[in-house]
């Protein structure tokens, strides 16, 4: 039987993977994350699935596949974390899951938005505590604001639908526009000058690396609101931390750039050393979660189903549906 090593694995994937294996293969869970330390614990094994903070630099592909991996099966969408051009070079396939539910992540990015602007996480706390004051709890009406949605893929265009539900108006900045859409698309300049909040749901990439800076925050609003379900890179975080405390009105993040090592993991009981980090948990306008934007019953089953098949009809009949693609720059 064809053998899985398994990277990163929590008791959520363990029962979401093994209802989808159905006897089909050997996983082997290991709680580690994949990095040059951990490679060679695929030794012998076929296949590795990895997530979002494993490391796949051409080190650690270089190893994996000196120990027979034949198959990177990446159980996400998102894949900046792999050097695709290494595993090329190996003649490594890397398959990811392109869409789960992209509805998961949209309806995230809005629920922080929500909770943030009408502060719904210190009304909880404080009503636990018979503390009914509102001081301190105004928010503003969404209806009638615009947002600028960056990438206009699949969780772009959920996200749309429920802002134009809420009664607001919405333009987008994608550097392949959808034509046969009816979004209305306008520069990046003009997205950050008119912008009430603005989305992220665009990849990581060289390009987008950062888009929301020092510069492009001097172009926004005084108050807009930066929601980040993407990728934290998208963000340069000290430049942000800076801006929260005049030009920036709120950030809700789901991602950070320096997050591996730290999301998905229980710290509470350790000193955290990221000051960064530290500093935006301070901020009262900043909601944090921790990358959990997919973590729906319906997005994992969606995951773990076709994280396997993509294996099974790899090594079955070569099918590379949901390979991803190596382009040079
Ligand atoms: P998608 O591939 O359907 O859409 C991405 C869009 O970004 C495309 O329309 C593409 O043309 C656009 N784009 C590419 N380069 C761009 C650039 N330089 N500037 C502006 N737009 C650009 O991807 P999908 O499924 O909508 O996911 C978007 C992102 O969401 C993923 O790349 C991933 O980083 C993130 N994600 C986060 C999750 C979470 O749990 N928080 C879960 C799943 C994905």
């Amino acid at each position: 039987m064809i053998k899985i090593a398994f990277f990163d694995a929590k008791e959520y994937d363990r029962a979401f993977f093994n209802a989808a294996n159905d006897g089909r293969f050997q996983i082997e869970y290991l709680d580690t994350k994949l990095n040059h330390t951990t490679a060679q614990l695929a030794q012998g094994f076929e296949v590795v699935c990895a997530f979002v903070n494993d490391t796949l630099d051409s080190t650690v592909l270089q190893t994996l596949r000196e120990g027979g991996v034949r198959v990177i099966a990446m159980r996400c969408a998102g894949f900046n974390n792999v050097d695709l051009s290494a595993a090329k070079a190996l003649s490594l396939p890397v398959f990811r899951v392109p869409a789960y539910s992209p509805y998961a992540v949209a309806e995230h990015a809005v629920g922080m938005l929500l909770t943030l602007n009408r502060k719904l996480h210190k009304a909880y706390v404080r009503t636990k505590d018979f503390n009914f004051s509102l001081t301190g709890l105004l928010g503003f009406d969404l209806h009638g604001k615009t947002t600028g949605v960056i990438g206009t893929g699949k969780i772009g265009k959920a996200f749309i639908s429920i802002c134009k539900g809420f009664g607001m108006n919405v333009i987008a900045y994608d550097a392949y526009p959808d034509t046969r859409s009816d979004i209305k698309y306008v520069s990046l300049d003009t997205l950050f000058r008119d912008s009430d909040i603005i989305s992220l749901h665009c990849p990581l990439t060289k390009e987008t690396r950062h888009l929301i800076n020092r510069d492009s925050i001097s172009k926004m609003k005084k108050g807009v609101y930066i929601v980040n379900t993407s990728r934290g890179g998208l963000v340069e975080t000290g430049a942000l931390l800076l801006a929260l405390d005049n030009k920036v009105g709120g950030a809700c993040l789901d991602v950070y750039e320096e997050e591996a090592g730290l999301f998905y993991e229980d710290n509470s009981t350790r000193y955290i050393q990221d000051e960064v980090l530290s500093l935006l948990v301070t901020r009262p306008n900043v909601l944090i979660t921790s990358h959990q934007g997919y973590f729906t019953e319906d997005a994992l089953t969606a995951i773990a189903e076709t994280t396997l098949d993509n294996i099974e009809n790899y090594l079955q009949s070569g099918d590379m549906t949901n390979a991803i693609e190596y382009t040079a720059t």
